[in-house]
């Protein structure tokens, strides 16, 4: 009865470290601009508990997507999340060399507040998404 009892618990211990989800979604990114490791699951820095997007996507539709967006008369190509990698996301970020880093369209943006925007650009680039650890279901 005894080594039956070990047993069970042996198995539900084997169970709940398989049921253990898997994080698909990066939850840190190195900075190379600022030489900093940011942690993206930390809600109270990045605020995705209280806005839905984080200030990051609130500020790349407003700044970004101004230009970026569909049918634009900018000559800006139309640009979400998944248009790059969480890695060249991050190389965007990191160079600053593409044609609207350059001409000054960033710096309505804040240090801060570009940092915010490439956190969430990071998190949600393409091949990120799994539909089994969506972070808003609990
Ligand atoms: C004032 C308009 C404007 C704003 C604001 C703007 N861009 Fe651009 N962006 C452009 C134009 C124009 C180009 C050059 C044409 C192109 O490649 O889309 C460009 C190019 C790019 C490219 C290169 C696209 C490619 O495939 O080569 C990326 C990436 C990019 N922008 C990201 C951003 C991000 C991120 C932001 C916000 C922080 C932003 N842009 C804000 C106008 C803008």
């Amino acid at each position: 009865m005894r080594s039956f009892f070990v047993l069970c618990l042996g198995v539900s211990f084997v169970f709940a470290c398989m049921v253990q989800p898997a994080t698909a979604r990066p939850q840190k990114r190195y900075d190379k601009h600022s030489g900093m490791c940011r942690f993206l699951a930390d809600g109270g820095r990045l605020d995705w508990e209280s806005e839905p997007w984080g200030t990051g996507g609130i500020k790349f539709r407003e700044v970004c997507k101004s230009c970026h967006h569909k049918n634009n008369t900018k000559g800006a190509r139309f640009l979400h999340a998944e248009s790059y990698t969480s890695d060249a996301w991050n190389s965007i970020f990191a160079k600053r060399r593409k044609k609207c880093a350059r001409d000054g369209s960033w710096d309505v943006l804040s240090p801060e507040e570009l940092q915010l925007v490439n956190d969430y650009l990071y998190r949600n680039g393409d091949w990120t998404y799994d539909p089994n650890s969506a972070d808003s279901c609990g």
